[in-house]
């Protein structure tokens, strides 16, 4: 048996990405490890999304160096899209890897680990060309990788991601994204049902459809039939086995009122969403090219309010871009508390070169400035989630089990009556006292306390059903 190491950072797309690379490697006689020291090969997927990310990266790589030179039969290789984008400035900061593999190309992985492990040189696979030398490649890899799954990769054993679109075609000014992984496709439906019944079968109970901008996606078949996203939603609404689909990351414009009729009407479908408005102010959106103006994202979530009543919307935001303003920082402020999001993710703007951004606009809000605003911006978000939250207090929610809470797995607790947590329909992280046994079932939990991120319950027994159900009733309300 020959051991493999994987570390990943970055989107679900690239824990997905890892999913399938260890899928295609265990084929080629490989077992998972996490002692890097151990492995015959470890593979790094990176993020290129902020120069944070990259860092990260590196210094994992710099643990590596010592390693190497102990064994250098020990292959190190790095995918994903700091691969795709840097491959010479990876190779002169750790000239010791032995392999770089682009998004496009993850599925060459086992062909040449072994080409290095016959004493090859390094070898590299990456698309070519910024944009359309890459459009091939990169559908033919992905059109046969995607089948492969590794249910041990998996957020937990029924929840799986499924990948439907590749790539993004918006080109926002600040995000390397279209340079790293081409241009948007749609998948092809059949492919994608095939695989969600695969899943399925596996015992997967929830489904997240992965893709950059997944409510713009679209697919024409050969025959001229086009599926979008609320079409893709009913075919796979159809999946027995399956009790929730969630779709992530969405992009504002094309939150049509279809789609969200879809998402009402379809009660597998989570009235979660997720569609980063990224700024409050027209004249930074308008830097960031992102195509809409705040009058038209608030008219969104109007939409999104009167459709779905109950939807719970979360959002991301970067703050401290080129020429941001005490003004405009205030007037995404502002959103924030008329849209009470679920909750934010608050970046600070990180300069990726190779975007419109970094060639034409400058980088002008100094650090602290950035942070500040930042740190104002997630305290604000925090006290609307903690106070939004506080309105579950009484209620009873429906919580999709998903193992030991954070707090259980910190203590080592072994059960099997322990700490758990889950998610409600909403997507809001529940923990409960439970037993082990119930983890990837659904349970009516009763909520009687709540934090700006948790909500605190206990399971609801009406009556005792099949096998040994437990009624946990302390600290109820
Ligand atoms: N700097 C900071 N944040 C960024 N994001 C994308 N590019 C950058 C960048 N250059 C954020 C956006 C996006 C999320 C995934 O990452 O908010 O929605
Ligand atoms: Fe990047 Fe904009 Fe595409 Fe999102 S929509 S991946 S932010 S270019």
């Amino acid at each position: 048996m020959k051991r493999l190491y994987i570390e990943t950072v970055g989107c679900q797309m690239n824990m997905l990405d890892s999913e399938m690379v260890v899928a295609s490697l265990r084929k080629h006689g490989y077992e998972l490890t996490d002692d890097a020291q151990l492995a015959d090969v470890c593979l790094y997927n990176t993020c290129s999304v902020r120069q944070h990310a990259e860092d990260k990266t590196y210094s994992s790589l710099g643990r590596m160096k010592r390693c190497k030179q102990a064994n250098p039969r020990k292959v190190v290789g790095v995918m994903g899209c700091m691969a795709q984008k840097d491959q010479r400035l990876i190779f002169e900061r750790a000239p010791y890897v032995d392999l770089i593999v682009g998004p496009g190309q993850l599925q060459q992985i086992p062909e040449l680990i072994a080409n290095i492990q016959a004493g090859a040189e390094p070898q590299v696979a990456v698309s070519m060309g910024r944009r359309d030398g890459a459009v091939d490649e990169i559908k033919r890899s992905h059109e046969t990788f995607d089948p492969l799954r590794d249910p041990a990769m998996r957020p937990t054993p029924f929840q799986a991601y499924l990948r439907i679109q590749i790539g993004c075609d918006k080109f926002c000014t600040y995000c390397i994204v279209p340079m790293t992984r081409g241009p948007e496709q749609g998948r092809d439906p059949q492919q994608i049902l095939s695989e969600a019944r695969t899943l399925a079968e596996q015992g997967c109970k929830e489904i997240i459809l992965l893709g950059q901008t997944v409510n713009s996606y679209r697919h024409t078949s050969a025959a001229g039939v086009d599926t979008r996203l609320s079409g893709l939603l009913r075919q796979l609404h159809e999946v027995d086995g399956i009790e929730r689909l969630k779709f992530v990351t969405n992009y504002p414009k094309d939150m049509t009122l279809e789609l969200l009729e879809t998402v009402r009407d379809l009660p597998k479908c989570s009235p979660y969403l997720h569609v980063p408005a990224q700024s409050g102010s027209n004249a930074v959106l308008q830097r960031m090219k992102r195509g809409y103006t705040v009058e038209d994202y608030r008219e969104m979530m109007e939409r999104i309010h009167a459709t779905l009543p109950d939807a719970a919307v979360s959002s991301d935001f970067i703050v401290g871009f080129c020429g941001e303003t005490d003004d405009d920082f205030e007037q995404t402020m502002q959103l924030v508390r008329d849209c009470r999001f679920k909750n934010s993710f608050i970046f600070k703007y990180s300069v990726r070169p190779g975007t419109k951004a970094s060639e034409q606009l400058p980088d002008d809000v100094p650090t602290e400035v950035k942070q500040a605003r930042n740190n104002e911006l997630l305290a604000l978000q925090n006290r609307i989630s903690a106070e939004d939250n506080q309105d579950f207090i009484g209620r009873e929610v429906s919580v999709l089990v998903e193992g030991p809470s954070k707090a259980a797995q910190k203590r080592g607790d072994e059960g099997p009556v322990l700490q758990l947590t889950g998610r409600t329909h909403c997507d809001r992280i529940v923990v409960f006292d439970g037993n082990l046994r119930q983890v990837g079932n659904t349970l009516p939990v009763v909520v009687y306390d709540a934090s700006s991120h948790t909500l605190f319950g206990s399971v609801v027994t009406y009556e005792a059903g099949p096998g040994p159900l437990l009624a946990f009733n302390q600290g109820g309300r």
